[in-house]
C-alpha cells in the first residue's frame, strides 16, 4: 500500500533527514525561510506542526516563544522532534489523513504543515480538520511542491488528475524510492476554498544567498522556476 511506503521511506531516512536538516538546501534555504516568512509573530501563541519531521520548525517556534504540538506519521521521526525539542513540546504519531481526535477544536493560532500534503490523496478531511482546531482568523501555513514543478518533473499527461507518482531520493543516505500525490494548481486551492478559509498570500519561493554556496546548479534552476509553492490561508469565523 502507498501510505505504507510512505512511512517506511521516512523511517529509512529519518536519521539522516534529522542530521541534515540544518543545512539541507532545499529545507534551510529554499522551504524555510520563504515559509516562515508567511507566519507573523509567534511568541505566545499555539501552533500546531502537522507532519513535524524532526521538528526543526518546532524548535524555530519554541525560540520564539511559541507553545507547539507536533505530529507525524513516522515514529522516528517523532522521536527525533522529542530529542531535539525535550519537554518544551507535545510530539505524537499521528497520520494527516485521520481526524486529529487528541486535539480539541479551536485551540490553535496557527497551524503550519511543510512539505508533506504532497502524501496525502484526498485533502478535503485534513483541511476540515485543521479548520477545527483553528480559532477563528486562525493561520493555516503551507508548503507543498510546486504543481508546475511536479507535472514537469514528473512528465505528467494528464494535468488535472490527481496522480499516485514515485522518484528515487538519493540526498538523505542510500536511496529511497518516495510515493506521492500529484495534483494541478485547482486541487491545492479548492479544498481550502471549500472548507471554510480563504487564501491570504502565496509565494512562489527564490532561494536564498546561502544555498548558492551550497548548491548552485540548483540555485539557478529555482531562481528560473519554482519547485514548491508556499502560502497561507485563513480560517474565516
Ligand atoms: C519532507 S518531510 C517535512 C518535515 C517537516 N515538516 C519539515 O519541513 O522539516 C515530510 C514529513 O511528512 C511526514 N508524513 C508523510 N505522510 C504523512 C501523513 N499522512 N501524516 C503525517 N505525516 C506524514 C513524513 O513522515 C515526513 O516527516
Amino acid at each position: 500500500m502507498i501510505k505504507e511506503k510512505i512511512i517506511s521511506a521516512y523511517e529509512t531516512m529519518a536519521e539522516k533527514y534529522n542530521d541534515l536538516i540544518e543545512h539541507q538546501p532545499h529545507n534551510a534555504y529554499y522551504d524555510r525561510p520563504n515559509t516562515l516568512n508567511l507566519i507573523s509573530e509567534v511568541n505566545g501563541k499555539s501552533i500546531l506542526d502537522a507532519a513535524c519531521g524532526p521538528g526543526k520548525y518546532a524548535e524555530i517556534f519554541i525560540s520564539r516563544g511559541a507553545n507547539v504540538t507536533g505530529f507525524d506519521i513516522s515514529p522516528k521521526m517523532v522521536s527525533l522532534a522529542k530529542e531535539r525539542n525535550k519537554e518544551l513540546a507535545n510530539f505524537f504519531v499521528h497520520d494527516l489523513s485521520k481526524p486529529f481526535k487528541r486535539l480539541e477544536a479551536q485551540s490553535f493560532d496557527i497551524v503550519l504543515c511543510a512539505l508533506a500534503l504532497n502524501y496525502v490523496q484526498d485533502w478535503n478531511l485534513t483541511i476540515k480538520e485543521f479548520y477545527r482546531v483553528l480559532k477563528p482568523n486562525g493561520q493555516l501555513v503551507i508548503s507543498i511542491e510546486h504543481p508546475f514543478f511536479e507535472y514537469n518533473y514528473f512528465n505528467s499527461k494528464t494535468y488535472f488528475e490527481i496522480e499516485h507518482v514515485t522518484c528515487t531520493w538519493k540526498g538523505f543516505g542510500k536511496p529511497v524510492e518516495i510515493n506521492s500525490f500529484r495534483r494541478p494548481l485547482n486541487e491545492c486551492l479548492m479544498p481550502l476554498t471549500n472548507n471554510g478559509f480563504y487564501i491570504d498570500k502565496l509565494i512562489e519561493p527564490k532561494p536564498t544567498e546561502e544555498f548558492e554556496k551550497l548548491d548552485p546548479k540548483h540555485f539557478e534552476e529555482l531562481n528560473n522556476f519554482p519547485a514548491f509553492m508556499c502560502f497561507r490561508a485563513i480560517r474565516k469565523s
